[in-house]
């Protein structure tokens, strides 16, 4: 079947943010960050509101977890776990300057009704792992490790497809691939986005393969941290700046939603590195 002219249907999320009260740029961890040049919190936490009040306006539910002032971070939720079906897979952050946001996040799904689960295994949670049907693609090369891959595979029961990052600016997973149908009927595929040079070429054929009809998305959408969207299976909320990726999006039916987080990408991240799926038991 074409995914051309398909009616988009929207399917109700529920998200985990936190608030950037805290944001800053004061150590590097990635290519993106530059302690020397100035941030700008408000502007950062301006620009978050945007995204917050979007999802609203969406009909999406958004809960908050509370900043922690040492943690300028911590406003990438998605890193600070995976959530399926109720059980909350914790993060185990590469580096040290982000291991304190571990347990606040952990402790956040034990107080919400969540089983939490504490990992063995380093991994940096929905940044490097996307549920895609019924599978979960996983990555690694850069935070998350080929461990953390089994470990999840065994906590939920699911097949995972392990993918490697080799650009460094695209370290985590949602930097590289974005999945557009968070809800699609059992073997069906759903619809995904890539950037193919992000990957190491056997990821690239296995992308290929199992998603023959993915948007692959331009270099230059890439570079300016395109892929790293949000979507409901209807509206999808891209970087202002990833125009061709906008163009291939409304040309398969998706609603366009452009959202900047220009203040929130000097620390490496963007739309969906601030956004955390939590998936309950009956979604
Ligand atoms: N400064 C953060 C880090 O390097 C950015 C995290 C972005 N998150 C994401 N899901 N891609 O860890």
């Amino acid at each position: 079947m074409s995914t051309h002219d398909t009616a988009r249907i929207a399917h109700h999320r529920r998200y985990l943010m936190c608030r950037p009260e805290h944001f800053t740029v004061d150590y590097s961890i990635n290519p993106w960050m530059d302690p020397a040049r100035p941030t700008d919190t408000a502007n950062a936490v301006a620009q978050w509101q945007v995204l917050h009040d979007l999802y609203l306006r969406l009909g999406h539910e958004v809960e908050l977890i509370d900043p922690l002032p040492d943690y300028p971070d911590m406003v990438y939720t998605a890193n600070g776990g995976f959530v399926i079906g109720g059980v909350a897979y914790g993060p185990k952050f590469r580096y040290v300057e982000r291991a304190g946001e571990a347990p606040a996040f952990i402790d956040w799904f034990d107080a919400n009704g969540f089983t939490a689960v504490t990992p063995r295994e380093t991994n940096e949670g929905e940044g490097d792992f996307l549920l895609a049907g019924e599978i979960i693609l996983a990555g690694t090369g850069f935070r998350s490790s080929d461990a953390s891959h089994a470990e999840i595979a065994e906590l939920f029961d699911r097949e995972v497809v392990s993918l490697t990052l080799v650009d460094p600016r695209f370290y985590h997973l949602d930097t590289a691939l974005t999945v557009l149908d968070p809800v699609v009927e059992p073997g069906a595929e759903p619809g995904i986005a890539y950037l193919p040079h992000a990957f190491d070429e056997a990821s690239q054929a296995i992308l290929a393969e199992r998603f023959p009809n993915a948007i692959r998305v331009a270099d230059a959408d890439g570079a300016v941290f395109g892929l790293n969207s949000a979507s409901d299976g209807r509206n999808v909320i891209i970087s202002p700046r990833a125009t061709g990726f906008g163009a291939q999006l409304r040309e398969r039916g998706y609603e366009v939603h452009e959202v900047d987080l220009s203040e929130l990408l000097l620390g490496g991240g963007g739309i969906k590195c601030c956004t955390l799926e939590l998936r309950g038991e009956a979604s």
